[in-house]
């Protein structure tokens, strides 16, 4: 054998190692959601007794690899911030697990929770909604690192600046005041200040949904770009199909605190189960005009029922073009139909 023919016999096992560690670092689960519940009390009278409660989330399970982008969809009010919220223990869950790289954040308090917590971040629809409006972009980019020790002083400000950068923003924005920048802007310190802590797992909660198309677009590439450059793992929440479909590896679609189907974002859009995710689907218009004229448009009967008080069986039996009798009292599973593709319907 010659130099050159081991040399590249040995980038070619490397690369292959390389290859397979990436692999199974794919399969490798970083979130594991079980049976997550989470309800609202409701109170009333002048004693304040409980009398219900909002089933905001109502037992949801599921999984997020390393790497992975989960899309998470559904009509408005159907339960993704709270899941969202419930997950990164910023509400409490009624109950369930949340296992992230394999520890149960649910069972965590104090120090090693808060050691966790620098480990995920949210990105809000409106990063400056819950901020001190004097603070500069720079001391919202730089407070995470402050608030989990992470750097001090001069560190901080270097690390504003090299964040700055890589949202595509100037370094000298720092010193500006959120009311001096644009959408596209804002939501950019956003994503600054989400990842100042170098977290390995992101929140996106209707993320874009504030922006123009056109905004939106520009955003959505740059959360990939990062993805992709940090090894990110993302959730990413939007009540709008057509934005999480260029993100996501896998989605899942939500209805009433439950999780009706999951599959590979193209499965989704080519071969959806669910008549709910179906009808959520002929919604979306397809940008070839052909092919959209000859879909078939499912408007919805009625409204999303009350959360308080879910229908029985099927929670979409009331608005289900499906839905046969036993569909009013038969509780629905997610069942695996296909590899990567689980449906809650005993009718597909
Ligand atoms: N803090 C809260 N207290 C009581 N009810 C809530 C609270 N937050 C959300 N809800 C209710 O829980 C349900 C799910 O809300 P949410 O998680 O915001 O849904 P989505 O993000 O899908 O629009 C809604 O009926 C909402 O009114
Ligand atoms: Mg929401």
């Amino acid at each position: 054998m010659t130099v050159t023919s081991v040399l590249v016999f040995m980038i070619q096992t490397n690369l292959a190692k390389r290859k397979q560690v990436k692999m199974a670092e794919q399969q490798e689960k970083l979130v594991e959601v079980e049976n997550l519940v989470t309800y609202f009390p409701i109170f009333s009278g002048i004693l304040q007794k409980k009398t219900g409660e909002v089933k905001a989330v109502d037992d949801i399970s599921f999984f997020i690899r390393k790497g992975e982008t989960l899309g998470l969809v559904g009509e408005s009010g159907c339960g993704k911030t709270t899941a969202g919220r419930s997950i990164l223990k910023l509400q409490e869950p009624t109950s369930g697990n949340v296992f992230f790289a394999g520890q149960n954040l649910i069972e965590m308090k104090g120090e090693a929770l808060r050691k966790m917590r620098s480990q995920m971040q949210p990105i809000f629809q409106d990063p400056f909604a819950s901020l001190n409006p004097r603070m500069n972009a720079g001391s919202i980019i730089g407070e995470p690192l402050e608030v989990h020790n992470l750097a001090k002083g001069k560190e901080v400000r270097k690390r504003v600046e090299e964040l700055l950068n890589m949202v595509g923003l100037s370094p000298a924005m720092a010193a500006r005041y959120p009311h001096e920048f644009s959408g596209g802007q804002r939501q950019r310190i956003g994503i600054a200040r989400a990842l100042s802590a170098s977290p390995s797992f992101i929140v996106c909660d209707e993320a874009v949904s504030a922006l123009d198309v056109s905004i939106q677009g520009q955003i959505i590439k740059l959360l990939m770009k990062l993805g992709e450059e940090l090894n990110l793992t993302y959730l990413f929440i939007s009540h709008d199909l057509s934005v999480v479909r260029h993100i996501s590896d896998r989605v899942a679609v939500m209805y009433l605190g439950k999780i009706v189907e999951i599959t590979t974002s193209d499965n989704l859009y080519k071969n959806p189960k669910h008549p709910y995710t179906i009808s959520l689907l002929s919604a979306v218009p397809i940008p070839d005009p052909k092919v959209d004229r000859t879909r078939e448009r499912i408007v919805l009967k009625g409204d999303v029922p009350s959360p308080i008080n879910p229908p029985s069986g099927c929670p979409f039996h009331t608005r289900c073009q499906m839905a046969v009798e036993e569909c009013k009292t038969m509780k629905q599973e997610l069942k695996t139909i296909d590899n990567e593709h689980w449906v809650a319907c005993h009718r597909v």
